[in-house]
């Protein structure tokens, strides 16, 4: 997702600076190339043979490095940014950088580059709250630099309260919008995701495998291209992306009631949760008592939520999803059509490697006039980044109408 980008990790001397060596994992296996600069007190938590080894880069600490300064290291290392991180920046460095000194490798770099600077803190609670760190953060954010606000918790000062260093993943994940490009700024877009649970007595369910990861990554990657995002989702163990407004429903009736609810709200509406087809006929209000050797559950058919949106007289740009075993293709574009949607991905839930409750899909996106577009084997968050690409450029010319 960060593939071709160049990634300048600034580490500034905290307790906290181990956590950076995760964050760099995850810039790098994102396929960002990272290149590390340390301060000289963060090396006395760190050593800079770790950054080198994990960024396959040489770090920098000295200003005036022989070697680097052949091309003038912190103007060349500054040039070729597509972004900068302090993580963690103590209040010394956000310090440094408001008041415009630049008297170490760091800050120089910072100071001399035209790249986003997202600033991690990290500090005792009371540094943090002081009056004149707050001015600092107050200037830089007036001037354009981002920041991911640290977590409260317990410091390692021993003291309780805001200070802790922001997790690597927030870390990350404000790192992937901050490069991304906004191109569905302005819109709302729905997406639902997860299964849905159909009560057949207060401890019994029927649902299906949907882990609701394929809506979450769309969930996430909409909003990184600035759209207002609502997440409908259906029972799952995961974390709503930040900035997304989460509707958390059980059966496909609160699904149904919540996306109607908001659809009048929106330009995008991406189906991804697998809506339980049929629900029991009736709910038992005690618990079933095992009984007989047989049991037989009488199930009646669920509203169809999509196919309800595709008839609706202002219909927003719809997107569904067909999870298949067999024929996948032909059954994808009889929904498409059947349902009134603009888009249709489908997926091939039989394959171990795609589908339900794993990491990756592969899919096929077919289009209203016929046309459709290969998505071979890819993480669910790159599968998400193509399906809104696709969204992005099949929408514009209606937007414009
Ligand atoms: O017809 P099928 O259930 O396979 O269609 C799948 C698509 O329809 C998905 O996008 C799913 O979210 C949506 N759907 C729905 N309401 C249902 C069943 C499916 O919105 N009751």
């Amino acid at each position: 997702m960060l593939e071709r980008k160049q990634v300048i990790l600034g580490v500034s001397g905290g307790i906290a600076a181990y956590k950076a060596v995760q964050l760099l994992r995850l810039l790098t296996k994102a396929g960002a190339d990272v290149h590390v600069i340390m301060t000289r007190s963060a090396q006395e938590f760190v050593t800079p043979l770790t950054f080198q080894t994990l960024s396959a880069n040489p770090v920098h600490t000295e200003l005036f490095n022989l070697i680097s300064e052949q091309q003038i290291g912190h103007i060349s290392l500054a040039d070729r940014a597509d972004l900068f991180i302090i993580a963690p920046a103590t209040a010394n460095i956000i310090g440094k950088v408001a008041g415009g000194i630049a008297d170490d490798m760091l800050t120089t770099t910072v100071m001399a580059t035209k790249a986003k600077v997202l600033i991690a803190p990290a500090m005792n609670v009371n540094m943090y709250t002081n009056p004149i760190y707050r001015d600092n953060e107050e200037r830089l954010r007036r001037l354009g630099y981002l920041f991911v606000p640290p977590e409260t918790g317990e410091l390692a000062c021993g003291w309780i309260g805001e200070g802790k260093l922001a997790a690597p993943e927030s870390i990350f994940e404000a790192a992937m919008a901050a490069l991304t490009s906004k191109t569905l700024n302005g819109q709302t877009i729905m997406v639902t995701a997860g299964p849905t649970r159909e009560e057949i007595d207060p401890v019994r369910f029927v649902s299906n495998h949907s882990s609701g990861k394929m809506g979450y990554a769309l969930a996430g990657a909409a909003r990184r291209r600035g759209s207002r995002v609502i997440l409908v989702s259906g029972p799952v163990g995961l974390t709503a992306p930040p900035g997304v407004e989460l509707v958390r429903v059980e059966s496909a009736a609160e699904m149904r009631e919540a996306v109607m609810a908001r659809v009048g709200e929106c330009s995008v509406v991406i189906k991804a949760a697998a809506v339980a087809d049929y629900r029991s006929v009736e709910r038992s209000e005690t618990k079933i008592k095992k009984q007989n050797d047989e049991l037989t559950l009488r199930l009646v058919k669920n509203p169809d939520i999509l196919a309800e949106l595709g008839r609706l007289e202002q219909r927003p740009f719809l997107v569904g999803f067909a999870a298949e075993t067999d024929s996948l293709e032909a059954g994808a574009a009889k929904k498409l059509a059947e349902k009134n949607l603009d888009m249709i991905v489908a997926n091939d839930v039989s394959q171990p490697d795609a589908g339900f409750n794993v990491d990756t899909n592969r899919a096929r996106i077919l289009f209203r006039d016929g046309r459709s577009a290969e998505c071979p084997l890819m993480s669910k968050n790159e599968l998400a980044d193509r399906i809104l690409d696709h969204i992005t450029t099949e929408f514009s010319p209606r937007r414009e109408r």
